[in-house]
């Protein structure tokens, strides 16, 4: 056994970690080293912290309040339904009025701004058949920018005006369709604006009857475009196009397909299967239950 050195390891034990009296260290370090490290840790949080600021505010100078620095650019844009029903899907009985009530009130809500007394005190009469361009000119913004009226009432027939059940309780149900806000798209020229046609699947040809689209032709007029965003065009009214369904078959699904068709957006190919379409399913029934 050698002596000296069990007796080494024994004090090396014994020295008092938390606070060592003799040599005045903290936790194993001397003030002076605390303090050194305390220092380089505050001066490299300021510096991270620096650094973080001076590149948001750089990214932040690059930003445009008034249009997206970045937006997909979709060739065509997609479109979309209402009443959406739950996946697309219209269903009900003519003959039970709580199977389409919800379908009527969601387009008196969503017809509720189109209201021509709200669209003429918000919006301007534009010249119809024309882009409603609003350039600002060099760095002098030219916001807000006005917005065309789209009044409820040229949608006649699916207006909720008036035929206040949009046509479903005697079997002939309106369908709106919009086509998705896209800043800065000019979806037509030559004076001729972009228009609706839908269809059925082969099978339901039949079925699917004749149908009436409000504005006349199913058109998006062109003075709705280009649209400048929310910030900049605060009163913006998206266009409708109506679909009314003259002559479905009751008591059978049929599937349809809206499509716009314009002379400057290409045709949605295969690729993209929502690019300038909707698919949705009717199936309205009469049955006494
Ligand atoms: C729009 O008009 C309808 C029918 O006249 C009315 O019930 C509704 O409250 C109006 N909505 C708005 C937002 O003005
Ligand atoms: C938007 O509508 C409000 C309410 O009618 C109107 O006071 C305002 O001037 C309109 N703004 C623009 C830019 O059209
Ligand atoms: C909207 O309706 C008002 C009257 O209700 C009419 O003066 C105005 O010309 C209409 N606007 C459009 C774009 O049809
Ligand atoms: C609808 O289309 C037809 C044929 O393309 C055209 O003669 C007619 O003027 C159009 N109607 C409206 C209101 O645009
Ligand atoms: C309605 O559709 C049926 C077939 O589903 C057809 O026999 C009838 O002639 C159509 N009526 C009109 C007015 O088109």
């Amino acid at each position: 056994m050698n002596n000296k050195e069990d007796e080494r390891v024994d004090t090396a034990a014994k020295e008092p970690y938390f606070w060592n009296s003799r040599t005045h260290e903290f936790l194993g370090r001397t003030a002076t080293s605390w303090g050194l490290i305390l220092l380089f840790y505050l001066v490299f949080y300021i510096f991270l912290g620096g650094m973080f600021v001076l590149t948001m505010y750089v990214m932040l100078l690059t930003l445009d309040d008034y249009k997206p620095t970045y937006q997909d650019r979709l060739a065509t844009p997609g479109m979309m339904i209402r009443p959406r029903g739950e996946a697309m899907e219209i269903l009900y009985n003519t003959q039970d009025a709580g199977s389409w009530v919800t379908y009527t009130e969601v387009l008196d809500n969503f017809l509720g701004p189109y209201n021509n007394s709200v669209q003429v005190q918000n919006n301007d009469d534009c010249a119809p058949d024309n882009f409603f361009i609003q350039e600002d000119s060099g760095e002098v913004r030219n916001n807000p920018k006005r917005s065309c009226q789209f009044n409820r009432t040229s949608l006649e027939a699916c207006s909720g005006m008036t035929d206040r059940t949009y046509g479903y309780e005697a079997g002939q149900p309106c369908v709106l369709i919009k086509l998705n806000r896209v800043i800065g798209l000019l979806p037509g020229k030559d004076g001729q604006s972009p228009y609706v046609t839908c269809g059925a699947k082969k099978e339901d040809v039949d079925a699917m009857g004749e149908l009436a689209y409000y504005p006349p032709n199913g058109t998006f007029n062109l003075m709705y475009f280009p649209y400048y965003g929310k910030r900049a065009q605060v009163n913006y009214s998206q266009p409708l196009v109506a679909v009314k369904f003259l002559n479905i078959s009751l008591n059978s699904d049929v599937n349809v397909e809206c499509k716009i068709k314009s002379n400057t957006l290409p045709a949605g190919g295969d690729r993209d299967k929502f690019a300038g379409r909707v698919s949705f399913k009717l199936r309205i029934s009469s049955i006494n239950n």
